[in-house]
């Protein structure tokens, strides 16, 4: 497996701002950025760095990473993290303080995340918390991580109760996106990826959504020229929504289409058993589905939907937790207000509107959603 393009492809890069005045940042985009110490140099200002990274991304990326600070002369350590959504916890958390506090670094030491949204939550979350706050990079690694996670600063833990409910909103000095590394992702890794694309493009920007349709297939096969213009195109509308809401006062909170329902079956499943990308799939058919009966959608749109997200062999039903359950999971989702669950909701591709829901409507979602037994795609 290779972690870089052809040497023709190795100079195109592409920087997307994002515009939060003084916590202003860039994200990079290219093939083979990993190696390029260019890229890191203006970001890493004290005398030391700290890579986190996992058993997996770790032995395929760390080298080229560690080669590319060489030129910078600065102290590197390496922190190494159990792999999977499982391990998005406290413990593993404390890890990153162990290795920080032992190797003794300061408030000018940079961290630098090296793999995909697990390492990276966790990592920003470990740099808003050590001495109050030290600077961070993001380097993601997989499709998912580059479209979204490591971009607009929310970083944090899972809680057996709640997904990603303990963490702060906490700015990366810089975002490199080495679109080289995606060649090397597991399959249902890479559909989980298009699916937060997929949500990008509905919930924003309907000639996106109309290309997605149409080379989906091309998305499937890794083409180079359309991983890099999916990658810039959601981290451009992101990146506008972030500017515009940097703490989910309530704009931002439309990226979070399919996420409602989606959250809840990765907490009741137990986290790891759907891939996050997955669960936002299956979430975003059901969110369709309730946008449907709110007469809110037509359902000609609902079907195109479902059909593309299908094409990216994604899921589009849902496992069964039993409806209260599924409720009562969704009652903890950030959204929620005095316990009123709120929906995203699609109105036309491109339009949503955010909304509380009647619980029959629903409950008539989730009996239309769910089986009992859930095949995962071929792949
Ligand atoms: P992940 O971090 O678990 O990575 C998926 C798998 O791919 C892991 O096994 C990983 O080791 C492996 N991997 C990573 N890069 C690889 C590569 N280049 N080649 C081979 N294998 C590679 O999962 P993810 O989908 O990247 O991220 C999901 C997480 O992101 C969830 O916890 C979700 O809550 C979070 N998330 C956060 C935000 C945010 O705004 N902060 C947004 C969306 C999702
Ligand atoms: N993934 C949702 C957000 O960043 O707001």
């Amino acid at each position: 497996m290779s972690s870089s393009l052809p040497e023709d492809h190795m100079s195109a890069m592409i920087t997307v701002n994002v515009e939060l005045g003084e916590r202003a940042y860039p994200i990079h985009i290219g093939a083979g950025l990993i190696g390029r110490t260019e890229l890191f140099a203006p970001h890493i200002k004290g005398a030391s760095v700290a890579i986190v990274t996992n058993s997996t991304v770790g032995p395929l990326y760390g080298d080229t990473l560690r080669v590319a600070l060489e030129p910078l002369g600065k102290k590197v350590t390496t922190v190494v993290l159990p792999d999977g959504e499982a391990h998005k916890n406290w413990e593993t958390l404390n890890q990153i303080f162990d290795l920080l506090l032992t190797e003794r670094a300061d408030r000018k030491t940079t961290l630098i995340s090296l793999g995909g949204g697990v390492v990276g939550d966790m990592m920003g979350f470990a740099a808003a918390c050590y001495m109050r706050g030290v600077p961070f990079i993001q380097v993601p690694t997989t499709l998912l991580s580059q479209v979204d996670s490591s971009v607009g600063g929310k970083t944090g833990i899972n809680h057996p109760l709640g997904k990603n409910m303990i963490g702060a909103f906490y700015q990366p000095q810089a975002v490199i996106a080495d679109i080289g590394a995606l060649h090397t992702l597991p399959e249902r890794e890479l559909a989980a990826g298009i699916a937060e694309v997929i949500k990008t493009a509905a919930i924003k920007d309907v000639e996106f959504f109309e290309w997605i349709e149409a080379n989906i297939g091309a998305l499937n096969e890794r083409n180079d020229d359309a991983l890099a213009h999916v990658v810039k195109r959601s981290c451009e509308i992101k990146a506008s929504v972030v500017a515009s809401d940097e703490r989910e006062g309530g704009q931002r909170a439309i990226l979070n289409f399919g996420h409602t329902f989606g959250h809840a079956i990765e907490a009741g499943l137990g986290y790891g058993q759907w891939l996050h990308g997955e669960a936002v799939g299956c979430g975003m058919v059901m969110a369709a589905d309730l946008s449907v009966r709110l007469g809110r959608l037509a359902d000609v749109a609902r079907q195109r939907l479902v059909r593309v997200i299908e094409a990216a062999k994604l899921p589009v039903i849902a496992p069964k937790l039993g409806d209260d359950r599924y409720v009562d999971l969704m009652r903890v989702d950030k959204k929620a207000e005095a316990g009123e669950i709120k929906f995203i909701l699609l109105t036309h591709f491109g339009e949503t509107e955010i909304t509380g829901a009647p619980d029959q409507a629903v409950r008539e979602t989730l009996a239309a959603s769910v089986r009992s037994i859930w095949r995962r795609p071929e792949h």
